[in-house]
């Protein structure tokens, strides 16, 4: 196979790096794409940094043996402690989501003031923080986990009164801050943009990473030589580490489209792969 039409590979702890894989589907229609949802040891958001370096590895060694020719690390928590351990351990480009989510938070502030959600990893790592002080050292940074959205998230109560509830509790103190842009630092929560933006208004700027981390992609692969240029249909292919037909349900409800079979692959089998 030629290094242009070898899939894309992406991962995640579950459905959330689908909004991932819906902006590259987007912006890159030739590329074909091999996911995979860590689906048996999710959340990935309250583990240790040890922990979910080792599934990154594990979940990277798994896209490699699908022959892919860059990996999206499409999960923020993930992205936020492990990005640097797999760019040594790799060859391939390796793309994480928290410097494009940074970048467009930067560029979207009129004010100088940022707000930063996502889980327990992703908000204790700082990488967001870091990030965005090495683009701007005068921006003033707010951060907030928020670790009952992912279920939320999961379970499609992305109206209900009570999502509405919780995201108060959790965003007033940023509101009140007085920031004008806010990063959704973690895959699920493109899904609760609406509930969010209800409890900002509409003068607060929500940055979803997954459009930034498309572009990031084309770029790479334009920068490589490696994008796809034939004219067929990409077949992309799902797999999960468990309850494939629970994945299959959510990430249709989320994506509104019809997904191909959901393939599973065993722990035991991810396991031994990045030992
Ligand atoms: N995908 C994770 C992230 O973006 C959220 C879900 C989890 O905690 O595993 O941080």
């Amino acid at each position: 196979m030629s290094r242009e039409s070898r899939p894309i590979g992406v991962f995640d702890s579950g459905i959330g790096g689908l909004t991932v894989v819906a902006e590259i589907a987007r912006q890159l229609p030739k590329e074909e794409i091999v996911y995979f949802g860590d689906t048996a040891r999710l959340p990935y958001g309250p583990k240790s940094t040890p922990t979910v370096t080792q599934f990154a590895i594990q979940d990277t060694e798994f896209l490699l043996r699908h022959d892919v020719k860059v990996v999206v690390v499409a999960c923020n928590t993930a992205s936020s402690v492990a990005v640097d351990e797999l760019r040594s351990r790799y060859d391939i480009p390796i793309i994480g989501v928290i410097e494009p989510g940074a970048l467009a938070a930067v560029s979207s502030t009129l004010i100088g003031k940022v707000g930063v959600i996502g889980t327990e990893g992703t908000i204790t790592s700082h990488a967001y923080r870091e990030r965005i002080r090495q683009l701007d050292s005068e921006i003033e940074i707010v951060e907030q986990s928020c670790p009952l959205f992912v279920p939320l998230a999961e379970e499609g109560w992305t109206d209900r009164e009570i999502t509405l509830v919780i995201a108060h509790e959790y965003l007033t103190p940023l509101r009140d801050a007085g920031v004008d842009v806010v990063v959704l630092g973690c895959t699920h929560y493109p899904i609760l943009k609406q509930t969010i933006q209800k409890v900002f208004g509409p003068s607060v700027t929500l940055i979803d990473s997954a459009e930034e981390t498309a572009r990031d992609v084309a770029q790479v692969l334009a920068e490589f030589g490696i994008a796809n240029d034939s004219g067929e249909e990409p077949a992309h292919r799902f797999f999960v580490s468990d309850v494939p037909h629970r994945f299959k349900e959510q990430a249709e409800r989320f994506l509104g489209a019809e997904l191909p079979n959901v393939e599973v692959v065993g722990i035991d089998e991810l396991m031994a792969a990045g030992r």
